[in-house]
């Protein structure tokens, strides 16, 4: 019987432009690292959580990881006792999905310490749910990718309709991640409730063009139909100097620019390694220009998603 078992789960870049909680993909870097332990004590504890800073709650139910530990038991019916150690490597409200990487690397991690009783559709329901705890909504378009690997698309949240897209070989994911803070939960609440139909048209027309863009492998069709007019113009006044970060990522190469998720992340897809590389320097010159710390990461698109690390008897 196994004792112990550490998963990973990596970020994720949640609406990929026009596609506002139904597309999501994940990248290699960073991710969460989650380990979970057999105890001889009933319930479900986090016992540490390292890289938060001390912000995250420990209560198990109010973390998405312990949240997600304590839905995994009732739905397997188990009084086993588990402590959970949290590793956070994705920083917190950065719009990396980073909420999603912690509850999918329980899941995985929980779900091999009971050798897989629980298919992998009911753990994207518990994530979901989890999801909901973290940001008042519960939205699948960081928690699939994060579990599936991937490009996703989030065809109904409940019950769990994913489409998983297929991507074209040489995109690439430039990321960069300004030291600030959006809770999800307060970038939610500044989307208007209803939208114009014209605006409307031009969203569910790219959301479309970004698919066929997909299959048929056109990347000057994705990168067009990436523009979103609904959400990012609301979203981009939270995020200092948005403007001239999307416009210098777009001369250096990039297809297509807009934030990760809800903020405050950036990221650009390009055709190549070296496309991507020039899209870092130039985004990070301008927040490094308004001293504003910043991450950058680059990777393709990440077709693993979470992954187990390691186990002990
Ligand atoms: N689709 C969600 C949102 C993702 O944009 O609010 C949050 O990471």
């Amino acid at each position: 019987m196994k004792q112990s078992v550490t998963a990973f789960a990596p970020a994720t870049v949640a609406n990929v432009g026009c596609g506002y909680d139904i597309f999501g993909f994940a990248i290699d870097e960073p991710g969460d690292i989650v380990s979970v332990s057999r105890s001889e004590t009933a319930g479900v504890r986090i016992s540490e959580i390292t890289g938060d800073g001390g912000r995250l709650p420990k209560q198990a139910e109010q973390n998405t990881a312990g949240f997600a530990v304590i839905r995994f038991l009732e739905k397997i019916q188990s009084k086993q006792g588990i402590d959970i150690k949290l590793t956070k490597q994705l920083p917190l409200g950065s719009g990396l999905g980073s909420s999603a990487a912690s509850s999918v690397a329980a899941l995985i991690a929980v779900n091999h310490l009971f050798d897989e009783p629980v298919q992998i559709s009911a753990l994207l329901t518990i994530a979901i749910e989890a999801e909901k705890l973290a940001c008042g909504a519960a939205h699948a378009d960081n928690v699939a990718p994060a579990l599936f690997g991937g490009f996703i698309l989030i065809r109904e949240n409940d019950p769990p309709d994913i489409v998983e897209l297929p991507v074209p070989e040489n995109l690439h994911c430039t990321v960069i991640h300004p030291e600030i803070e959006i809770k999800t939960l307060n970038a939610r609440k500044i989307i208007e409730p209803f939208i114009p139909l014209a605006d409307a048209v031009k969203q569910w027309a790219n959301t479309a063009g970004l698919v066929a863009g997909l299959y048929k492998n056109d990347l000057e069709l994705i990168g067009r139909s990436m523009s979103d007019h609904i959400i990012e113009p609301r979203r981009a006044r939270l995020i200092p100097h948005f403007d001239e970060v999307k416009k210098t990522a777009i001369t250096s190469g990039a297809i297509g620019c807009s934030i990760s998720g809800s903020g405050p992340s950036i990221f650009a897809l390009s055709p190549s390694l070296k496309n991507a590389q020039t899209i870092a320097v130039s985004m990070r010159n301008v927040f490094t220009r308004y001293s504003i710390e910043n991450q950058v990461y680059i990777s393709k698109i990440n077709q693993t998603g979470a992954r187990i690390l390691d186990e002990k008897a």
